[in-house]
């Protein structure tokens, strides 16, 4: 029996979070594991609805998907989660909790995020029109020790999927 672990992607906004984890979802489903995806953009409509950008409610979120994430993993489900997740704490605390869990942190500079700015909102932040925005004028803390790091400025995301791929293959989970 197939055994579950958490793929938890961490990055800025615009980063490429969404992106790469859709592949490997598809990379996944392909090899016939069970899998499920929490997404930040979509959890904020449901089951964190209401909570906002302050680092109460941000920890607040990862700890909800956290849980979601550990029931999941718990059933031999494979949860990818993507959130900007910028508080390295409880990223560590979801991560103790689950156990078998692996951090991709999707780099990118912010320079390339803000001409990319597919949702608009770096010009907003930047203009001081958003407040607390990750990387802006809220902080984001890299990952000390992730167990991937991709760079969607310097590969795509494709080439960034085949890297985790690879990872998930040399730690024996897939
Ligand atoms: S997290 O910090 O709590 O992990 P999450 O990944 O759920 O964030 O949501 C991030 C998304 O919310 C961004 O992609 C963006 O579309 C939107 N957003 C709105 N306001 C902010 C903000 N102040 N900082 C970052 N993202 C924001």
């Amino acid at each position: 029996m197939q055994k579950g672990f958490t793929i938890w992607f961490t990055g800025m906004s615009g980063a490429g979070k969404s992106t790469i984890s859709a592949i490997i979802e598809q990379r996944l489903r392909k090899a016939g594991a069970p899998v499920e995806v929490l997404d930040g953009d979509e959890v904020r409509t449901h089951l964190s609805k209401g909570l906002g950008f302050s680092k109460e409610d941000r920890d607040e979120n990862i700890r909800r998907i956290g849980w979601v994430a550990e029931l999941l993993v718990r059933h031999g489900v494979v949860a990818v989660v993507a959130a900007i997740s910028p508080y390295r704490a409880v990223r560590e605390e979801v991560r103790a909790k689950i156990g078998r869990f692996v951090e991709v942190y999707v780099e990118c500079p912010l320079e390339v995020l803000a001409g990319r700015d597919v949702k608009g909102l770096y010009k907003k932040a930047l203009a001081g029109e958003v407040r607390q925005f990750t990387g802006v004028s809220d902080p984001y803390e890299p990952p000390t020790y992730p167990e991937v790091v991709v760079n969607s400025s310097l590969e795509t995301p494709e080439e960034s999927a085949t890297k985790i791929w690879a990872t998930l293959k040399g730690l024996g989970l897939i």
